[in-house]
């Protein structure tokens, strides 16, 4: 194993969709670097919005950092898990703003990984009917996808993500060193996310994350930084051409057709987000095969990649082929009863389209898990 590279100087990509524009900083150390929190909306109030997990080991050093900007800083620690992000989990930062009296101008602050964002950044779009909110991502997976681009969300127990709302932070600070206390399995899981950049949009990415993932299974910081600061430049150049998903930032979806089906079906949490498009984007590559789109030698990199990365390629027994079908007709791409993939054409290239249902249970049917 090569000897740890150190992790580059901060660095900050600028999402901007037209009528809003923000900073993502990316680096070491950022939670307690003042430079990190100035320039954001003023107010008397502040709310961090955490979970039971996550507050213990980052909350006091933001509430530290936040002290000097605002009089008021509060910390809700919301239930860990998938399976919280519902409505009581979010009736409780209502019930905690309420509370404190908070008015108009308080500013959230999300400090967790995609969890914890998408239920903060949803509760900020509805409050008093929005106010500012910043992401704190600290897990690989928020700090490459889910704090970037506005997608705020809680599950309903049909369908993922289903209650939500466009809403923008006003900042994205990746603090790096968060990642330190990430269990392995959320690391594997957040590069699922990391990986999906490649196919869909940079050929040289996806070599370089072939090239490179044992580095990033084994944490190395510079492997980490560029890993977080190109799918960040990615998804911010994605969504300041497509921020309400009209048509390209559908392509950021690939293997989540499959994958919200998979968590849906096998019950929130069961297997991790990250875990399911892991498993998604192997079916969604072999789907793309089977309609010619790209050749066997492009699926089997795929499956490879994602092996690797040691997510599951094997999709779970959830029940007769139809019933996947049923799962992923309550995705948000599906139009008018018919499911949208998204598909690979190219490496680096995706587009969205409709596919054959046979099609899609052939494929299942060849990648799916006996049952035990
Ligand atoms: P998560 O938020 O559940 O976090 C994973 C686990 O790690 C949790 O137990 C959490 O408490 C813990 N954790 C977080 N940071 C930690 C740290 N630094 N050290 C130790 N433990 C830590 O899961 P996730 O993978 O971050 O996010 C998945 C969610 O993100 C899903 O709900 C998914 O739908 C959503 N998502 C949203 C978007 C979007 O655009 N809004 C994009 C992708 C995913
Ligand atoms: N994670 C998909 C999107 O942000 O559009």
């Amino acid at each position: 194993m090569p000897a740890a590279t150190a992790s580059p100087p901060a660095a900050t990509v600028v999402v901007d969709t037209g009528h809003t524009r923000y900073d993502i900083r990316i680096g070491e150390g950022l939670l307690d670097e003042p430079a990190s929190w100035q320039g954001l909306p003023r107010a008397a109030r502040a709310l961090i919005v955490s979970n039971t997990a996550v507050a213990p080991l980052y909350a006091a050093r933001l509430r530290t950092a936040l002290g000097g900007a605002y009089a008021a800083v509060g910390l809700i620690e919301l239930p860990d898990g998938e399976a919280h992000k519902d409505w009581p989990a979010l009736n409780l930062i209502f019930d905690r703003l309420l509370a404190d009296g908070a008015d108009r101008d308080t500013v959230l602050f999300a400090l967790g990984g995609g969890v914890v964002g998408d239920i903060c950044g949803f509760a900020a779009a509805c409050w008093m009917r929005g106010v500012p909110f910043v992401q704190v991502p600290t897990t690989l997976l928020a700090q490459v996808d889910s704090s970037v681009g506005g997608k705020t969300a809680i599950n309903h127990p049909g369908g993922k993500n289903m209650i939500g709302a466009f809403w923008q932070p006003a900042r994205v600070v990746c603090d790096l060193s968060t990642l330190a206390t990430l269990p392995d399995r959320e690391l594997r899981a957040g590069l699922a996310e990391v990986i999906k950049y490649g196919p869909i949009a940079d050929a040289a990415f996806l070599d370089w994350i072939e090239a490179n993932l044992d580095a990033l299974l084994a944490r190395d910081p510079a492997a980490l930084a560029h890993a977080v600061r190109r799918s960040c430049e990615i998804k911010a150049a994605v969504v300041g051409q497509d921020e309400r998903e009209a048509g390209l930032r559908a392509i950021l979806n690939f293997g989540h057709t499959f994958g919200h089906a998979i968590e849906a079906g096998l019950g929130f949490g069961t297997w991790l987000h990250g875990e399911a498009v892991g498993c998604g984007m192997v079916l969604a590559a072999a789907l793309s095969q089977r309609l010619g789109l790209v050749d066997a030698a492009f699926a089997a990199r795929i499956e490879r990649l994602v092996a690797r990365a040691r997510l599951p390629v094997q999709a779970p027994d959830l029940g007769p082929p139809d019933r996947w079908l049923e799962l992923m007709r309550v995705d948000k791409k599906a139009q008018a009863g018919q499911i949208r993939f998204v598909l690979i054409d190219a490496p680096g290239h995706a587009l969205l389209r409709p596919a054959p249902d046979d099609a899609v249970r052939a494929v299942l049917a060849a990648h799916t898990a006996p049952a035990a």
